[in-house]
């Protein structure tokens, strides 16, 4: 048999999936793990960095991810679902891969400058794991030597780093590591329901997977569009409105959309009737999704079996590379 490339991706723990990382990642996830050797990892260790003072939240959360995984199609009897604190291999990679990245690798790293930013503007201390977690990320990706990593487009400098690290060690000591790539998804930002450049759980401007249908409605109903149209008769704009860019995602109906796009141009349409048509495509989107989430969730000791089994299989992996590094880097005194 073939072996199969691997993958290696993952999210961190605090908050439920929305419509952003479904188009931005998981579409991806849920068609690769057909022809690649999976391992969806979920990064407690690295939720710790900004979220240490809400544990509880991380806790419920791992159990939430796990839920949207299996929701939207990721099969645990395909691919391998880990949780990184139950891999302490993760840790070590982590430890021994910081004494080969130099730091000006991270001081230069474009989507960890602006974290720091945003969290000293909430007045949050730093932590020394907070600063180093994409070296952390770096071991994740290395684990069990991915070949791809699909994620959305912000985790793009932090593929790089991993090339860069990888090229790096095996120069030093030995060819341990492929030089993994990045795969961005369909949609690397969607825009969120009040119009700004991305959907995300801290600018409360989001769709979650598990919403019901009412909640989804609801949001449709407050969604941003076109700021200029003050009455349903005025000639509208599609380009850039949040209700035609998620029309152009999500709704199956691409000849609908389009008589929408025409009649809201020419103001024969409004905004009620158009926002009508996305909840219900919306709401036909996450049903299936809606339905997978509510078979596992009366079954909460299998989900926990899920993410067991997952894990002692990753250990399995991540000790065989372990293994060559810890020999590549000759942590060998007694042999
Ligand atoms: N940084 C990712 C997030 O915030 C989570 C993550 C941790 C990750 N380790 C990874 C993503 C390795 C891809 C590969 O969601």
């Amino acid at each position: 048999m073939e072996t199969k490339k691997r993958i290696l991706t993952g999210i961190r723990p605090t908050g439920a999936l929305h419509l952003g990382h479904y188009v931005g990642a998981l579409e991806n996830w849920v068609r690769l793990q057909e022809s690649y050797e999976c391992f969806f990892l979920i990064a407690d260790y690295q939720a710790l960095g900004d979220h240490m003072d809400d544990i509880d939240g991380i806790r419920s959360s791992v159990l939430e991810v796990t839920l949207d995984w299996l929701a939207v199609g990721l099969d645990p009897a395909k691919s391998t679902f880990e949780v990184q604190s139950y891999v302490p291999q993760h840790a070590e990679l982590h430890m021994l891969l910081s004494m080969v990245l130099p730091l000006s690798w991270l001081q230069r790293n474009p989507t960890l400058k602006s974290e720091m930013e945003s969290l000293e503007s909430e007045h949050k201390t730093l932590s020394l794991g907070f600063y180093n977690y994409p070296a952390s990320q770096v071991a994740d990706i290395l684990l069990p030597r991915a070949h791809l990593v699909p994620v959305g487009d912000d985790q793009l400098p932090h593929i790089e780093m991993t090339r860069e690290v990888a090229r790096r060690f095996n120069r030093l000591f030995a060819p341990v590591f492929p030089e993994p790539d990045a795969l961005v998804g369909r949609v690397p930002r969607l825009v969120g329901i009040d119009g700004q450049a991305k959907m995300s759980k801290s600018l409360g401007n989001c769709i979650y997977l598990k919403d019901d249908e009412a909640e989804v409605t609801n949001k449709v109903r407050r969604m941003f569009t076109d700021p200029t149209r003050i009455h349903a008769t005025d000639p509208g704009h599609v380009e850039g409105n949040p209700v035609f860019i998620y029309h152009d995602v999500f709704n199956k109906d691409v000849d609908e959309v389009n008589e929408l796009k025409e009649r809201y141009k020419a103001g024969t349409v409004g905004d009620v009737e158009v926002k009508r048509r996305l909840a219900k495509a919306l709401n036909e989107f996450l049903e299936p999704i809606r339905a997978r989430r509510g078979e596992y969730e009366v079954r909460m000791d299998d989900v926990k079996d899920i993410l067991r089994d997952g894990s002692s299989r990753a250990r399995v992996t991540a000790e065989e590379t372990m293994n060559e590094v810890r020999d590549a880097m000759r942590l060998r005194y007694t042999e």
